[in-house]
């Protein structure tokens, strides 16, 4: 994590605002629409944290392409650094546009930003990493748009839960050593990110609450990184090798790492010469992940990957630009698909992925 300090004191600060009261209407929401950009197109800032996340990039196109004709918005990459970020939202600021979109690179960093848009009278949108709740009570014209983090670890457990069997007293072949519990290697993203802490928190407390008993062999840390995952993996099998009956992964593009790294290390067999990977095969290990990027489908129906928890960023992107319609007043506050919570939240499901054949 970086230090946001530093950033806070070059960037005007000023008294804090009071926070929307929870439960506030769409109508209110619609008294802060702003009508400014009528006359031309609204120009709106796109900042990504780093486009070298695939799940971001994907993120980013798609943000891109829900938006409607007339919308100039202009795409920046702050490569993973938040001074970089703050630099590049300075200099659009200058650009006096309508509205940024921005996915924070330390969701700490998201108090400076609104600092500076408030002082500009520019409205945010975050997504993807959340704000502290303190940060976005700083201003009434802050949204954030994502996912519940909460859920995608309950559906990861759910989905391992079926897998084994769905009886905790009776755990089946999959519990390859039969002593009923589940020998688990874990795959965490960046600390301190709270899709990280929490994923990591509540698929173990989904087995703990259903009775399932998993063992955590290793934990490591691979910041949502398919390299890096792939690299931290090796010493861990071959530390456990088949011992190892689960590989949680907080995302998608570690689980493929760690998937590359298993199949060079003589994973992942057709044992059965049956001509497919599957779970039939007897060192078949499940590897579950989370994001539904298209390169974690594909390895689901090569059947390397046994599922994934879809982060739906299509949603997310199709709800961005709603609200950005509605922000720029040109959609009505009762026209959203979507939901605003607390007046500024906008919250989209996660849903499990499997092959299907
Ligand atoms: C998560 C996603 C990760 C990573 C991260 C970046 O929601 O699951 O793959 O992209 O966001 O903030």
């Amino acid at each position: 994590m970086r230090n946001s300090t530093v950033i806070r004191e070059s960037w005007p600060t000023s008294g804090r605002l009071a926070a929307w009261p929870a439960g506030v209407l769409i109508a209110a929401l619609m008294a802060l629409a702003v009508a400014g950009c009528a006359g031309g197109d609204p120009l709106v800032g796109l900042f990504l944290y780093n486009e070298a996340d695939p799940y971001i990039l994907e993120f980013g196109r798609q943000i891109l392409g829900a938006a409607p004709s007339g919308f100039a918005i202009k795409k920046f990459d702050a490569a993973n650094s938040q001074p970089i970020q703050n630099e590049q939202i300075d200099n659009f600021l200058d650009r006096r546009p309508d509205l940024l979109v921005v996915n924070p690179v330390d969701r700490l960093g998201a108090y400076a930003i609104i600092q500076r848009a408030r002082s500009a009278a520019v409205p945010v949108v975050f997504f993807n990493r959340e704000p502290l709740a303190a940060d976005m009570a700083l201003w009434d014209r802050v949204w954030y748009v994502g996912a519940k983090a909460i859920q995608s670890g309950r559906l990861q457990a759910e989905l391992v839960i079926k897998l084994f069997g769905g009886d905790p007293a009776h755990l089946n072949a999959f519990d390859r050593n039969g002593d009923n519990v589940i020998q688990a290697l874990i795959l965490k993203g960046e600390q301190g990110h709270q899709d990280a802490e929490i994923r990591t928190r509540e698929v173990l407390h989904s087995f703990e609450e259903r009775a399932f008993r998993v063992e955590v062999l290793a934990l490591e840390i691979a910041n949502w990184n398919q390299a890096e995952a792939y690299e931290k993996i090796h010493h861990l099998l071959r530390q456990y090798q088949s011992a190892i009956e689960l590989v949680i992964s907080n995302n998608d593009a570690m689980a493929l790492g760690a998937i590359s790294r298993m199949r060079q290390n003589g994973w992942f067999n057709d044992a059965d010469g049956n001509g497919v990977i599957d779970s039939r095969d007897p060192d078949w290990t499940p590897v579950v992940g989370i994001d539904g990027l298209r390169a974690a489908e594909q390895a689901i129906t090569e059947g390397y990957l046994y599922g994934t928890v879809k982060n739906d960023s299509l949603s997310m992107a199709l709800a961005i630009i709603e609200l950005a319609e509605f922000l720029l007043g040109r959609r009505s506050g009762s026209s959203l698909s979507a939901t605003v919570e607390d007046g500024r939240y906008i919250w989209v499901d996660y849903t499990p992925y499997v092959y299907q054949p």
